[in-house]
């Protein structure tokens, strides 16, 4: 198996590997270092970061994967520089405007994962609508983690939990689950972060349980496709043993 892999992985440029994800989690950071590498502002590196995004959910739409997570914006870069939060913010709204029609044309469904507090009424609207606009498509699911925080995230489930009235002992981890933004939809298999840091800065902090961690240098604007089929490839080398033993998984394996 490991020699099939590898050599495969010659050719990881042209070829897919077998395990595709169902889901997959993206932490997009670097923008202000590939930015400040070229001498140019950081908001730069966030206009190319934007550019970005069309190739990789594209190739994702393209390789059969069925949710795609992205962060876009946490409830810590409120802390950023006033200017650079403006200009977050207008990148989203950016993005609203111009990547709906081709995304729904691409049978993606835009999804928010995050809370709307402190967001501008007329962004909120934007959100909302493409949300509505794409709601019966079914060919990807795209999560943009705007303004999201995964403690956050859990809070807010806790309290809606104890909204329903929910007594203690029915409270289960399927349920909290069930309650977060990404309720009914299956767990990240693989987070991927650009950037080269190895930490998740509050991403996905109940559903990445058991996913797959992969970090690269690679600034997220020069994160393309051959890079991400690079993490896909890795993803496939990985063993996933969920608790148990070598052993008991070759008993049921199913591929990776
Ligand atoms: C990621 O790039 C974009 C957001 C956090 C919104 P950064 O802006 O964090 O870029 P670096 O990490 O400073 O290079
Ligand atoms: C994580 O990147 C958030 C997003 C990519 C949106 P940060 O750049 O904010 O993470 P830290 O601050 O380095 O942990
Ligand atoms: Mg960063």
């Amino acid at each position: 198996m490991v020699n099939v892999l590898d050599n495969q992985k010659k050719n990881a440029s042209v070829a897919l590997p077998p395990v595709i994800p169902q889901h997959i989690g993206i932490i997009m950071d670097g923008n202000g270092r590939w930015a400040k590498a070229r001498g140019l502002p950081r908001t730069q590196g966030h206009h190319r970061g934007k550019e970005n995004l069309r190739q990789i959910l594209e190739s994702c739409v393209e390789f059969g994967v069925k949710v795609l997570t992205i962060y876009a914006f946490s409830t810590e870069n409120w802390e950023r520089p006033v200017g650079e939060v403006r200009v977050l913010m207008s990148i989203l709204n950016l993005v609203l405007d111009q990547e709906v029609k081709r995304l729904h044309k691409n049978g993606v469904q835009v999804r928010h994962i995050g809370s709307m507090d402190g967001v501008d009424p007329r962004l909120q609207k934007k959100i909302m609508d493409a949300c509505e606009h794409t709601r019966d498509n079914d060919r990807l699911v795209l999560n943009v983690a705007f303004n999201y925080g995964g403690r956050g995230e859990i809070v807010h489930a806790v309290r809606n939990i104890m909204r329903d009235g929910v007594a203690p002992e029915d409270v289960t981890e399927e349920m909290i689950g069930r309650y977060l933004y990404t309720g009914g939809q299956p767990d990240p298999d693989l987070i991927i972060r650009t950037g080269g840091e190895f930490r998740l800065s509050n991403f996905l902090l109940w559903q990445g349980s058991y996913a797959e961690y992969y970090s690269t240098p690679t600034f997220w604007p020069d994160f393309d496709k051959s890079a991400l089929l690079e993490a896909l490839w890795e993803f496939n080398r990985r063993r996933r043993r969920f608790g148990m033993i070598d052993e008991q998984i070759d008993g049921h394996q199913t591929g990776n």
